[in-house]
């Protein structure tokens, strides 16, 4: 394993964006490793988002690292606006842009951690030739575009062969899984390799959204203490 924790996530697609300084607040002040903000242009995905703008506006309400997740066509046009926004992480999809490499370096080159992700259809052997570079490994188990899609079973085999291709690499790089995660799927996950879950629906849909929160991290720590 690369961590021998696990990091939660919570994706602010699903929070009540009439709320969303108290929700993003509330989960930084009760164990959220990282704030995810998803990113999407209605090409790349059919569904439009957020801007940088986001990015710099949660930037001032919590010190957790925001990792930006780029559902964008072309994201080399849009990285130094995420970043100068105040993204932690930014990853972008590898079948979004021709020159992949270029990309993540350019985000390296900043000093910020550079992702890729890769859609349930894509095979992980697309980023063998980028895995030098990379601070993160993103797994989509649903197809990008919305919250609250069910969870692919499939992409438990890819997370196993992301995995595989991270150790034997000796990369560092976390594994994040993205995409209808939730108590239950969060341990298989877990079990697959990864140690980094993102969830949105299966947060905030709940009234007490931070103890739904601490039950999907808590269920992937058991997981990894099952295989440990
Ligand atoms: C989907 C997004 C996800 C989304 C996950 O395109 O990338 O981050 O918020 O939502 P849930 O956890 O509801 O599947
Ligand atoms: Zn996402």
């Amino acid at each position: 394993m690369s961590g021998k924790t696990i990091n939660i996530a919570p994706s602010i697609l699903s929070a009540d964006l009439l709320k969303l300084e108290e929700q993003v607040k509330a989960v930084s002040e009760n164990g959220a490793d990282f704030i995810h903000v998803d990113i999407m242009d209605g090409r790349f995905v059919p569904n439009i988002t957020f801007g940088p703008n986001i990015v710099k506006t949660l930037k001032r309400i919590t010190d957790i690292p925001l990792d930006v997740h780029l559902m964008i066509v072309e994201p080399e046009k849009y990285i130094n606006a995420f970043i100068d926004a105040g993204a932690d992480i930014l990853t972008v999809h590898q079948e979004a842009t021709v020159h992949l490499h270029r990309a993540l370096q350019s985000i390296k080159e900043k000093g910020v951690k550079a992702g890729v992700a890769l859609n349930p259809a894509t095979p992980v052997a697309n980023i063998e030739n980028v895995i030098e570079e990379l601070d993160l490994l993103l797994v989509m188990s649903v197809n990008p575009g919305f919250g609250g899609q069910k969870f692919i079973n499939r992409s438990l085999r890819k997370i196993e062969e992301a995995r595989i291709l991270l150790d034997n690499s000796g990369s560092r790089a976390l594994l994040e899984v993205d995409g209808g995660i939730n108590v239950e799927t969060a341990k298989s996950v877990v079990k697959a390799g990864a140690d980094t879950l993102v969830a949105g629906s299966a947060i905030f849909s709940q009234r007490d959204f931070v103890s739904a929160m601490k039950s999907i991290k808590a269920s992937g720590e058991e997981a990894l203490s099952d295989f440990a």
